[in-house]
């Protein structure tokens, strides 16, 4: 065997209880706002698109989204981690279900779960216990912590954007334990990974619906307004007040880096994450000078831009990190904003009464993610760009610094992504952007549902 892992950061002696019956009542909350609850199991079909609500968790700042799984069905509540290759749930909280079956050592399903390994269980047996199964490395990408897990399935519903449900009898995921839960949102019972493996949502999802294997992420500002990841189909989003979001959408290739971002992997392995080819910079069109070298993806996987939602801000090499902050600080006093002290984590903050506000934020100097050529940007305004610091009057520039050496040069977080429409294309390999729908007078919170296309 050629197995090359890295090390596994030792699991907590601590962990956290969940009241599952607690779990449970929020989470209803969370789906029964918005969404039509007819029980209806669908036929496969081919324009079928699915959706997971998702809820920002205003402490931990963790995006959260439920699905149904087991026999009898009971609500999880779980945390969306785009990047991560496949869902994983806390096998040893009350998983009770009749319906569940481990994925036997060399079996197509450890196949296509790429399982590099078989595990055995002197335990009692039971979901995360069981002899001559495949196992995976499940994440915590809070705290960076994985431990091994088996590979089962188990019945999953999913909702449909129509308001219906979809079964799917044998879904594929892993198991954690209560020593994965640390750092979690409260109530939340494992992750969903939307990532770039055959068993990531979008790709399990696209085989077992026959639906375009893409997804779509517009996630709300609001802790109290859900905002969606949509898998399938798509080509029809509405948003109030009748704006079809995915018309004039920018474009830019998803790169696959080479080598596994995970937290665990093995000799060959891509990274399921989402990265795309950031080239430069510009603060109020002009361009920020940085290493284009930590731009680029290296052999070793090291480098380049990824999209997360496991960063609550947009976290940058220290290089870039200090010539961002000059460049936008030298912007923000040509437009007569007054520097105050920096709150933490941020450097770059300013008085709020110096700043005008707009329908896109603060009005503050603009960022520019450019691709490639000139002409495709990432325009960032200061609904993205700015961190309000309320009782101190202040807003300051939402990066943070991510030190010297980070693995991933530019890693673009959940604030910065806050009621942009992303559109990830498995198929063709494609990232389509809105930039920020308050522009278009409009947020992730107003999808509209309930019509047939
Ligand atoms: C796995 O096999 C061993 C050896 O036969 C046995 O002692 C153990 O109980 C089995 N574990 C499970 C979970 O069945
Ligand atoms: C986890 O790893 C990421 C990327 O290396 C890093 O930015 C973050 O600070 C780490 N988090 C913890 C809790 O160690
Ligand atoms: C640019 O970054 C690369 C990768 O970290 C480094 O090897 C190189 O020395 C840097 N170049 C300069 C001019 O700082």
């Amino acid at each position: 065997m050629h197995e090359f892992m890295k090390p596994i950061k030792s699991s907590p002696t601590s962990s956290t209880s969940i009241i599952n019956s607690m779990a449970s009542q929020h989470y209803h909350e969370l789906l029964l706002s918005t969404l039509l609850f007819l029980f209806i199991s669908l036929s496969t079909q081919s324009h079928e698109t699915l959706v997971f609500p998702v809820r920002k968790d205003p402490t931990t700042l963790q995006y959260i989204t439920g699905i149904y799984q087991r026999t009898p069905l009971v609500p999880v509540k779980l945390l969306v981690d785009i990047g991560s290759g496949f869902m994983w749930v806390n096998c040893d909280n009350h998983y009770i279900s009749s319906s569940y079956r481990p994925a036997q050592c060399n079996s197509k399903e450890c196949a296509l779960a790429e399982s590099m390994t078989c595990n055995t269980c002197n335990g009692s047996p039971g979901p995360n216990c069981n002899n001559n199964t495949c196992g995976l490395f499940p994440e915590n990408s809070i705290i960076n912590l994985s431990t091994t897990g088996d590979v089962i399935d188990d019945v999953v519903l999913f909702r449909s954007i129509h308001g219906n449900f979809a079964t799917v009898p044998h879904f594929l995921f892993s198991c954690g334990g209560n020593n994965l839960m640390e750092g979690l949102a409260s109530g939340v019972d494992g992750a969903v990974g939307f990532g770039r493996t055959k068993i990531g949502i979008p790709t399990q999802l696209s085989s077992v619906f026959n639906i375009h294997p893409q997804f779509a992420l517009c996630l709300s500002s609001s802790p109290s307004s859900n905002g969606f990841v949509f898998v399938g189909n798509g080509g029809n989003y509405k948003l109030a007040p009748g704006i079809d979001v995915s018309s004039s959408l920018m474009r830019t290739p998803l790169i696959i880096n080479p080598v596994s971002t995970g937290g665990v992997s093995f000799e060959g392995e891509t990274s399921s994450e989402y990265f795309i080819g950031v080239s430069s910079i510009k603060i109020d069109g002009k361009a920020v000078k940085i290493n284009t070298t930590l731009l680029e993806i290296d052999d070793e996987g090291v480098g380049g831009t990824k999209i997360s939602t496991v960063t609550p801000f947009t976290s940058v090499e220290t290089s870039i990190y200090k010539s961002v902050t000059r460049v936008f600080i030298k912007a923000a006093e040509a437009k007569k904003m007054k520097s105050v002290a920096p709150v933490k984590p941020f450097k770059a903050c300013f008085s709020s009464e110096s700043i005008k506000s707009t329908r896109v934020g603060p009005d503050v100097p603009i960022i520019d993610l450019v691709f490639g050529s000139e002409d495709v940007y990432w325009r960032v305004f200061g609904a993205n760009s700015m961190v309000e610091v309320k009782e101190k009057g202040v807003v300051c520039l939402g990066l943070v610094d991510g030190g010297l050496s980070p693995r991933t040069s530019i890693v673009i977080g959940g604030h910065q992504l806050e009621n942009n429409f992303l559109e990830f294309d498995l198929a063709t390999s494609v990232l389509r952007f809105s930039s920020s729908l308050l522009f278009r007078q409009t947020t992730c919170a107003n999808f509209y549902f309930g019509a047939k296309p």
